[in-house]
């Protein structure tokens, strides 16, 4: 066995290929979801967490800690997408967002830390977005969520460095998950003044997912960043458009990047 790790939002899409490749390679693999009854995995363990929860979150760490005595890996994986124009999103559906998407990860991540500065070791991976580099139409909230992950990477690896605890965000493009079924979307009235658009961008944003590639690529990727004795910070992974447009971000002028933005999405 290589190590324990634990992989939030396990049972679907990028998580669960993480998972079934980690188990492959030896690693001894706890996953989570809010109702592991609902999924057959044979490879790894699969436990009741509800990222939203703290109690739920205390008595999932136990568990592990109880049967394992250590956490080598937590994997942020949890993550839900959030669609609507920021106008027309309700503040409940924005704190939800926020809940899943950013404090609960930061949550499970400071109940870790004592254990991993414990071990001398460990290795934090958050899964942000490409999305958490910008901000993009009806998609605000979510690109909010992403974008303060990565700032909690970036500050808890300078933070953690000297207890030799790694810390790394990974920002994927799209890929082919159950992520539109979970998705909190704003539905608004044919009224609104950002229907016509709203719709169009939503069916942009379905047909970038349903043609993506398998998670399988982020899976392997996770795999060569755990193996490796110094990973950066920063990681992206999907197509080269999606990629390349964090560089496009920073080299192009401002409005001629939001154009190519709003054609593209
Ligand atoms: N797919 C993409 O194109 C893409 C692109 C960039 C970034 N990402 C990020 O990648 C991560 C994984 O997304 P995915 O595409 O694999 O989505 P997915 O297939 O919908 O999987 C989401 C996972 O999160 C779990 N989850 C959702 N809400 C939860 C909660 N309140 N408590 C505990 N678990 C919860 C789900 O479990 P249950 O519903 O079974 O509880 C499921 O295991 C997310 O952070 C997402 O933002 C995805």
């Amino acid at each position: 066995m290589k190590g324990v790790v634990l992989i939030t939002g396990a049972s679907s899409g990028i998580g669960r290929s993480i998972a079934e490749y980690l188990s492959e390679k030896k690693f001894k693999v706890y996953g989570t979801c809010r109702n592991p009854k609902k999924y057959v995995v044979s490879s790894f363990d699969l436990l009741k967490c509800d990222i939203t929860n703290n109690k739920s979150i205390i008595e999932t760490l136990e568990y592990i800690l109880l049967k394992e005595d250590k956490i080598d890996i937590l994997i942020n994986n949890v993550g839900v997408g959030v669609s609507g124009p920021i106008e027309e999103t309700t503040q409940k559906d924005i704190l939800e967002a926020f809940r899943i998407n950013c404090f609960g990860p930061i949550e499970i991540t400071k109940k870790c830390i004592p254990h991993m500065r414990h071990q001398k070791k460990g290795l934090i991976i958050n899964i942000t977005s490409v999305l958490g580099y910008f901000g993009n139409s009806y998609r605000g909230i979510y690109s909010a969520t992403k974008s303060s992950m990565e700032m909690i990477g970036e500050t808890l690896s300078m933070e953690l460095k000297k207890f030799n605890i790694k810390v790394v965000n990974v920002a994927p493009g799209d890929f082919k998950t159950d992520i539109i079924t979970r998705r909190i979307y704003t539905s608004i009235d044919k009224e609104s003044v950002y229907y016509d658009d709203y719709q169009k961008s939503l069916n942009k944003a379905d047909t970038h997912v349903n043609n993506a590639s398998s998670p399988e690529m982020i899976a392997k990727l996770i795999f060569k960043i755990i193996m490796s004795k110094n990973p950066k910070i920063h990681y992206t992974v999907g197509k080269f458009i999606q990629k390349f447009s964090i560089v496009l971000k920073k080299i192009l002028p401002q409005r001629l990047f939001e154009k190519l933005l709003m054609n593209y999405s």
